[in-house]
């Protein structure tokens, strides 16, 4: 710490800026340009650790994952009728990420710490976690509550959970948080409620075995929904008459059609 720092009145842990330099984490940002990936600089900003390649490839997934799933969801909606009354770019993306809360986003870090819950539980009681997840699960049936981060609207195997499984065990990635994620799944399969987990619920479980901190899990939903909701906007912007009636369900896509990526047996 130089004696500026000691002298100021308080610090940040985060982006040191000095004249012609700049350090986030510690890392130079110009070295750190071009060679880590989106994904590795939100690890690094949000943990303070540089990601292995696997893990930055893992993260990256996870926000390509949500960056976008169709005008149905409240931030779509949110943003599209805010830009159809004039408002700013920035106001109409803050107010779809002002819809991001418990309900919406949310289920990734509730998922995550039910989760653990049920993790601790198994470790505390001396259970099988597939136990402690029937229990867990009884119990929220009891209270009327639902198991966050399980079930969907419109998917019945939502082809971005297997995918992002699939990223995390390549990155060797398996802790008490998918372990209990399975366990929950068998729990509602025994159940014979065939209830898979979602992506937030995947997102939640990997995020949690990285071991981040869940509190900033609806942070990380936000940041790969951003884009997303900037192209909503430009597109109610350019495209739609002020002020319409937006349908929340009834719209089509014109999009381009299905189009393999280079490089894979689609293309
Ligand atoms: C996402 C969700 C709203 C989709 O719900 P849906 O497909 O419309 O299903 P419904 O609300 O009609 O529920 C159907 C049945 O499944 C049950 N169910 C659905 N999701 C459940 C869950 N996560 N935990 C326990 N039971 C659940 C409901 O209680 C209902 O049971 P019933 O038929 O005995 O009354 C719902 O699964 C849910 O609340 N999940 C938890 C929150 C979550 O993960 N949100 C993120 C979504 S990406």
């Amino acid at each position: 710490m130089s004696e500026a720092d000691r002298k100021a009145t308080w610090n940040t842990a985060i982006t040191r800026v000095e004249p012609n330099r700049v350090s986030v984490r510690g890392y130079d940002i110009a070295e750190l340009m071009g060679r880590v990936s989106f994904g590795a600089a939100v690890y690094l900003i949000l943990t303070g650790d540089l990601a292995s390649a696997p893990i930055a490839r893992l993260m990256d997934a996870i926000l390509v994952a949500s960056i976008d799933h169709g005008a149905t969801p409240p931030s779509a909606l949110t943003a599209r009728t805010v830009a159809s009354t004039g408002a700013t770019l920035s106001a109409a993306v803050a107010a779809g990420i002002m819809s991001i809360n418990r309900h919406h986003g949310g289920a990734i870090e509730d998922c995550a710490r039910q989760l653990k819950a049920i993790a601790d539980r198994a470790t505390s009681k001396s259970i099988s976690l597939d136990e402690a997840a029937s229990s867990a699960l009884a119990a929220m049936r009891e209270s009327g509550e639902r198991m966050p981060g399980f079930g969907h609207r419109y998917h019945t195997k939502d082809p971005r959970t297997a995918r992002l499984f699939e990223l995390a065990r390549e990155a060797g990635v398996d802790g008490v948080h998918m372990k209990a994620a399975r366990a929950v799944e068998k729990a509602f399969a025994d159940a014979k409620k065939a209830l898979p987990i979602n992506v937030d619920g995947a997102i939640g479980a990997i995020l949690a075995d990285l071991g981040m901190n869940p509190a900033a899990f609806n942070g990380i939903f936000m940041i790969a929904r951003t884009p997303g909701l900037v192209a909503h906007v430009i597109e109610e912007q350019t495209r739609e008459k002020p002020m319409r009636r937006i349908d929340p369900v009834n719209h089509g896509y014109d999009g381009p059609s299905p189009r393999g990526m280079p490089g894979t047996s689609a293309s």
